[in-house]
């Protein structure tokens, strides 16, 4: 399928923080609920030891979800490097609460951070989990500049690829929200109405969802972004995931700077 880039509700500077967090948590919720990092760990983990980086920038990171995971999954295999999240709009409920749960593993920057122009304090391995596709190419070109002019190493995961088959999950979506919702913690009592009477946050996620599979950048786009790029070593590829039916497969790209 050809890569559209249509709009994401959750992109718009309009669409009300409030909403955007609930999805966001949502988000969050969905990736530990199905432990959806553990098939990425181990490039993650090979990224971190190659890279030789101090700790891990996770950029994109909204609610937190798979920051806290990668601190507590880089713990539970022996690792010591500590997570920090980061995100143009950052869910501040959700992050305090996952950072205040992880011993320590984990911090965030409350202001707004940038992909593309990341603060050149903020040095380590930089980690994007389902937030590339967010950007349309001359974006996501500049998020790799970034770290190449900044000779920051990059790892970045889509936990899904694009093709047809994804798109069989998709109705399961509003159910799933309407499902998983009030487990999250802290609960906004507003995200209530807006998925049991009027279903807005089910069929935002839905939308979302359906529109961030369509932007997914495939293996051959992504060498394509990297073009040019030749102070760092570029690995690129799919992880088969271990869901049942038709194969399915996260997309990735690290790039690591050349010694
Ligand atoms: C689909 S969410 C993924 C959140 C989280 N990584 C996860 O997997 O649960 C994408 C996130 O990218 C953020 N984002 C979009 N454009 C961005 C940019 N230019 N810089 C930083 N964050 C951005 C959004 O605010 C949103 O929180």
């Amino acid at each position: 399928m050809r890569r559209l880039h249509l709009f994401e509700l959750e992109d718009q500077a309009w669409w009300p923080k409030f909403i955007r967090d609930g999805m966001t948590a949502y988000l969050s919720r969905i990736m530990a609920a199905f432990d959806m990092l553990a098939p990425l760990m181990p490039k993650l983990m090979e990224a971190a030891e190659r890279s030789g980086a101090e700790r891990i920038i996770d950029l994109c990171c909204g609610a937190g979800g798979p920051s806290a995971l990668m601190a507590s999954g880089l713990a539970e295999r022996g690792s010591s490097l500590m997570v920090h999240g980061t995100d143009l709009y950052p869910n501040h409920a959700q992050l305090t609460a996952a950072a205040e749960a992880s011993n320590g593993r984990l911090s965030y920057s409350s202001d707004p951070v940038d992909a593309t122009d990341v603060p050149a304090h903020l040095t380590g391995l930089r980690t994007l989990f389902n937030g590339f596709h967010h950007m349309r190419p001359e974006l996501a070109r500049r998020v790799l500049e970034d770290a190449h002019d900044k000779r920051q190493p990059i790892a970045i995961f889509e936990v899904v690829d694009r093709r047809p088959a994804n798109l069989i999950g998709l109705p399961a979506i509003p159910l799933l929200v309407a499902l998983l919702l009030p487990t999250i913690r802290p609960l906004d009592w507003r995200w209530l109405p807006l998925t049991y009477l009027l279903p807005i946050i089910p069929l935002a996620v839905a939308w979302d969802g359906f529109v961030s599979m369509m932007r997914i950048y495939q293996p051959d786009e992504l060498r394509e972004l990297t073009t040019g790029l030749d102070g760092f070593a570029w690995d690129i590829g799919r992880i088969r995931l271990p869901a049942p039916g038709p194969p399915m497969f996260a997309t990735y790209l690290v790039g690591l700077p050349r010694t």
